[in-house]
């Protein structure tokens, strides 16, 4: 709830976007929670924050947790700082009770998972893990032009390195931005991985010209060409169900309401569990963009800025969660998580599991997010639960 007043909205949720002063201060505050908790924090190049707490034997890897605290820009007061502050809550237990694991424990605020005011999401553990070239995400713009590395030297960032020492597992904990746990009355997600996803950022060029004075036959309106793939869009991901099609952002030049739109800017996502039939509805949808184009007599420029394939996570971290769970009698059940996390990244390096806990009506990237404190208490019991499991288990 203190973190969430960092960069609070009056309709009760966050816009602390990656990379601003807000979240800036967001990472400044959580440096300051670790130090007092007896870590020690360190950033890399791309601005990742890692706090260590030290375990007895320094040969081990870390065990590490984490998640992300940037927000949405009308996001809620939970979606990634739950994950962070949950780490957190875990190192302060440890702590409280003088307690040496073997490992070291870590926890880490991955810089910009939301890809909200710099594309693609998840950057911050996509440059970790190497999928993404660092030079790339530091040049990335805002839509007001400014570079990740100018952002990042703004709020203080000035380390140059990158990691390579990997931890020996990654656990994330997350509210579900889904219904199912609430409908099904649970309070533990044992995750089993996340669906796959295409980020696209389409350019449709036309010609400006009289609203009054051009005949609709010779018009080359590039607004209606992006309305005709956005309903596309709609029609092939229902087509596919469980597929999501997502167009979120637009940008209409001129932009005034008696000009025919000669370029419009907009992003469209796809996401499907399955990852043959998720490049098949990539087919369909440039075909669709490429149709429309022609009937409109635009130019399609298509980029896909992410394409992240269905990921599985690690079958002994996600026994060691739903152990967990039974433990301590929550209801619990397996998930498949339909939201891109840090953890769909790290699962790609290292053994990685997710908790996962109910938000109120399955909604999220809302200020009007919510979740139960007892649901988050149970969640965070479950990540310490798995985290010193695994210690024990690998000792
Ligand atoms: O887009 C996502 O799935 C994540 O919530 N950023
Ligand atoms: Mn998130
Ligand atoms: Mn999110």
């Amino acid at each position: 709830m203190e973190l969430a007043q960092i960069g609070a909205t009056p309709a009760g949720g966050v816009n602390r976007q990656a990379l601003t002063a807000l979240d800036g201060t967001a990472r400044d505050r959580f440096t300051q929670w670790c130090e007092a908790a007896g870590c020690t924090v360190r950033t890399d190049a791309i601005g990742n924050l890692f706090a260590h707490r030290p375990g007895r034997n320094p040969a081990l890897p870390a065990i590490m947790m984490g998640s992300h605290l940037d927000s949405q820009p009308t996001g809620g007061k939970f979606d990634g700082a739950y994950g962070v502050m949950a780490g957190l809550e875990v190192l302060r237990t440890l702590q409280d009770h003088a307690v040496m694991t073997e490992h070291a424990i870590e926890v880490t605020a991955w810089t910009n998972e939301e890809g909200a005011r710099f594309a693609p999401s998840m950057m911050g553990s996509l440059v970790y893990t190497g999928e993404l070239a660092l030079e790339t995400a530091l040049q990335t713009q805002d839509v007001d032009g400014i570079t990740v590395a100018s952002a990042l030297a703004d709020i203080g960032v000035e380390s140059t390195s990158l990691e390579t020492d990997r931890p020996a597992a990654y656990f994330e904990a997350h509210i579900e931005q889904g219904p199912v746990l609430e409908a099904q009355d649970t309070t533990i997600g044992v995750v089993s991985g996340g669906q796959g996803q295409y980020w696209y950022q389409i350019t449709l060029s036309g010609r400006a010209s009289h609203a009054g004075t051009t005949p609709m036959a010779l018009r080359q309106d590039a607004l209606a060409g992006a309305a005709e793939v956005i309903t596309a869009l709609q029609r092939l991901a229902r087509a596919r169900a469980p597929a999501c099609g997502t167009v979120g952002r637009m940008l209409v030049s001129p932009n005034s309401p008696n000009v025919i739109p000669d370029s419009v800017f907009f992003t469209a996502e796809i996401r499907h569990p399955d990852d043959a039939t998720r490049t098949a509805m990539d087919a369909e949808f440039r075909q669709t963009v490429d149709k429309a184009a022609k009937a409109h007599g635009l130019i399609a420029d298509v980029r896909q800025v992410l394409d992240q394939p269905a990921s599985p996570f690690d079958s002994q971290c996600i026994h060691l969660i739903r152990q967990a769970a039974m433990d301590n009698h929550f209801s619990h059940m397996d998930i498949i998580s339909g939201a891109a996390h840090d953890a769909v990244a790290m699962s790609r390096i290292v053994p990685t599991g997710m908790v996962f806990v109910p938000c109120k009506d399955g909604i999220s990237h809302n200020e009007a997010e919510y979740a139960k404190p007892a649901d988050l208490a149970a969640g965070c019991q479950v990540l310490h639960d798995a985290v010193l499991a695994y210690d024990r288990a690998h000792a």
